[in-house]
């Protein structure tokens, strides 16, 4: 399709016409039937899932997950069945949840959003803003532990909190929430079919953290590629994931391989995410005085509802080492799951790679590991050619649809971009030194 011409630019018919075309081909989020705070329509999440399984036994554990590593993984008293599953499907999808029936975990970890919000941070009850973006619940089972900043030990132990917490889902107990369900005839059987008891909060975690151990989603055009299939992605992205691995220096934090196939060393550092905007210790002293004697819960309200979040790690260790420390993420899906980083701060997987680029961003805390990286700008194109590869084939469309708006994206703006950083024509620490001199 020719649409621009040497002198004129697109006309507007011209522009109209690919426009429409664009709507053509991609099943819009726009015409998807919503359901409060944006999120899609439950039932059609759930026919979106029923669709993505594509009539395969959840139960089954999918052939590239390596046996011992799962069963390490999953905790003895909740072995996978059926009847966990469907509980906890229904839970994740229940609006009920949450105090005023408008929130579930699918408001913010959303089928047809990559299983997230797309939102820089969640939205809960009344309209309430959190301080952090929402991950993707995909391959959340394989982390060691839950949260950006991993203070939820095991999915059973995530998935009380949202429940509770003010801002997200807001009642005043589990025991609240139970209530809220424990009426329901179809909720006693399936209670009762799932673990022998009527409904209580331990088994809806329980069930919850079954149903999240299904959404496995590992099959991307690169592990196609890693069996033997040359042609499964293109040559660029093959040099990108040789940069992965050498010049840009991403696999010292984010491994990807059978043991551990999301791309994450389950650690917790400091990439100068949060340190644009922060007085770290103005922030230690007030974190130190609301944590004394303080328990997960209390962890819990300071990290979603206080400025104190961008203290990451810290807020569960209180260890100075770990303060503006965040967990790395998983590259999984990473091409349908924007916006990116813990505060959801940026837009593009070009933001992201010109943020390495540079160096991240100075500050007393900075991963001895982020340090300029001197990419060129063919470079940082192959890296995120490669990231896009990781997407499981299942959301080809979803990928394709979401690069090329964050082409469009990067064509317009690459706010993170800084060559004289990432030449180390510029040295910003001791520019920062220079300047609290003068
Ligand atoms: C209001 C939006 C919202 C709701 C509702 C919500 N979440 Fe989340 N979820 C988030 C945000 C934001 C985070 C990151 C918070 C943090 O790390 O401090 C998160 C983190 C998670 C994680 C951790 C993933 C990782 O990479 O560490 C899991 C798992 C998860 N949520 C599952 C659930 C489940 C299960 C429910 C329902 C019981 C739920 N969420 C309800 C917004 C929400
Ligand atoms: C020193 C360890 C480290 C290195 C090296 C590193 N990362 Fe990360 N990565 C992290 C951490 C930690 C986070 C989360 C930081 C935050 O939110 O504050 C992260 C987040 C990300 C995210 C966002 C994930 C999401 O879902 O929001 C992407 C994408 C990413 N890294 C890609 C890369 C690439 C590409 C490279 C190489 C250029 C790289 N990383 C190098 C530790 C690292």
């Amino acid at each position: 399709m020719r649409t621009v011409s040497r002198g004129g630019g697109l006309s507007k018919a011209a522009l109209t016409l690919t426009v429409l075309a664009l709507w053509a081909t991609a099943p819009a989020l726009a015409d998807i039937p919503r359901a409060p705070h944006g999120a899609a329509d439950m039932d059609y999440q759930k026919q979106r899932l029923a669709e993505l399984r594509g009539g395969a036994d959840p139960t089954a554990l999918p052939a590239f997950v390596d046996r011992r590593m799962w069963a390490y993984l999953v905790p003895d008293d909740n072995a996978l069945n059926a009847e966990r599953i469907a509980l906890g499907q229904a839970l994740y999808f229940d609006t009920r949840l949450s105090r005023d029936g408008s929130v579930a975990c699918a408001t913010c970890h959303d089928v047809t959003r990559g299983f997230t919000d797309r939102r820089p941070v969640s939205e809960g009850i009344d309209g309430a803003l959190g301080r952090r973006n929402a991950p993707t619940t995909l391959n959340a089972a394989f982390f060691n532990t839950q949260f950006w900043d991993g203070r939820a030990p095991s999915l059973e132990e995530q998935a009380k909190l949202p429940v509770t917490n003010p801002i997200e889902m807001g009642h005043p107990s589990l025991d609240a929430a139970i209530a809220a369900i424990a009426d329901d005839p179809e909720y006693r059987r399936l209670f009762q079919a799932a673990y022998g008891r009527a409904p209580n909060a331990e088994d809806m975690a329980r069930a919850i953290a079954a149903f999240e151990r299904t959404l496995l989603f590992l099959d991307a055009p690169f592990d196609r590629y890693l069996a033997g299939d040359e042609t499964a992605i293109s040559e660029q992205a093959k040099r990108g994931w040789a940069l992965f691995n050498g010049k840009a220096r991403c696999v010292s934090c984010h491994m990807i391989n059978s043991a551990n196939p999301i791309g994450t060393d389950n650690r917790f550092h400091n990439i100068g995410v949060s340190a644009r905007h922060q007085d770290f210790d103005e922030m230690v002293a007030s974190a130190l005085e609301a944590l004394r004697d303080a328990g997960l819960e209390a962890v819990d309200k300071l990290a979603l509802e206080t400025d104190l979040s961008e203290l990451g790690r810290f807020l569960v260790t209180k260890n100075p080492a770990d303060i503006g420390a965040f967990k790395t993420q998983q590259l999984r899906n990473i091409g349908i799951t924007a916006p990116y980083m813990h505060d959801g701060s940026m837009q593009t997987l070009w933001d992201v790679v010109d943020h390495y680029n540079r160096g991240g961003e100075a500050n007393p805390f900075l991963s001895g590991g982020i340090e300029p990286l001197n990419l060129t700008e063919s470079e940082i194109d192959d890296l995120v050619a490669f990231l896009f590869t990781l997407t499981d084939v299942r959301f080809a469309e979803e990928n394709r649809r979401a690069l090329e708006a964050q082409m469009t994206l990067a064509a317009e703006r690459r706010p993170f971009r800084q060559r004289e950083l990432a030449e180390r024509r510029l040295l910003p620490f001791e520019t920062l030194v220079q300047e609290d001199a003068r």
